[in-house]
């Protein structure tokens, strides 16, 4: 449940100012019956009118999602192809989701997705702190001292990384490949690919295990669940 202002502004048509005036003004109903009072809460299953038309009220939704490999990281594609948005069941389209930043197509792990602009731009651009820590498969053994290199900063296209955390977790040394951990604050386009890169490292695969305060922990890959209160509240608090 929703103050009435609320939901009328969220659905686009006017401010929340606006909102109250119409209401005030006797210009809204709620399931056939004038609302003038701003304290009224209604919920996203009402029918809400504004001058006689029904307005589109939606409500705000915040998931993760277990990414799986293949799969593009946007709202729809031009070819076609699966997003994360297409694989949601079909009663999600009405929530016009979008994701919170990207994973490329072949990567997987820990992705959000809302229809919030308020949320997203928290969590998003170089203003947001918020970490994200990777598995990085890499071809090839890589040394305590290169991962000191890459803590400290690397330069990608001209640009220096922040600083960031690291750690060894495995060596496979049959494979000539070993497997690190990564915690940055930045989301630069292939930052996680290119700061290895930097130091002549291929990445082979890449999972983002956690989004903050988030991870895809029992989720499958394909599956998504919604964010719990508290976990917004969190996330959100850190930045
Ligand atoms: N860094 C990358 O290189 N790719 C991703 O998908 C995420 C971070």
């Amino acid at each position: 449940m929703e103050r009435l202002q609320k939901i009328i502004a969220r659905s686009g048509i006017c401010s929340r100012r606006k909102a109250e005036e119409l209401i005030t003004s006797g210009r809204v109903t709620v399931n056939n019956e004038v609302i003038t009072t701003l304290g009224y809460k209604a919920s996203y299953n009402d029918i809400v009118t504004v001058d006689g038309k029904v307005i589109d009220i939606m409500e705000y939704k915040y998931l993760v999602m277990n990414k799986p490999r293949f799969v593009i990281s946007s709202s729809s594609d031009q070819f076609k192809r699966s997003t994360v948005v297409s694989i949601l069941p079909e009663q999600y389209r009405k929530y016009r989701l979008y994701p919170v930043g990207r994973l490329d197509y072949d990567t997987k792990g820990v992705l959000l997705l809302t229809n919030d602009g308020k949320f997203f731009n928290q969590l998003v651009g170089p203003e947001s702190n918020v970490e994200k820590e990777y598995l990085v498969r890499l071809n090839g053994i890589i040394s305590q001292e290169e991962l000191r290199t890459i803590e400290a900063g690397v330069v990608i296209d001209g640009y220096s990384t922040k600083k960031c955390k690291t750690y060894f977790s495995s060596a496979d040394y049959k494979n000539k490949s070993c497997l690190v951990g990564i915690i940055i604050t930045e989301g630069k386009y292939h930052q996680v690919k290119r700061m290895f890169g930097a130091i002549g490292y291929e990445v082979k695969r890449l999972t983002r295990i956690r989004f903050g305060n988030i991870t895809a922990d029992g989720l499958k890959e394909g599956e998504f669940r919604d964010l719990t209160p508290h976990e917004i509240k969190i996330l959100l608090k850190k930045q």
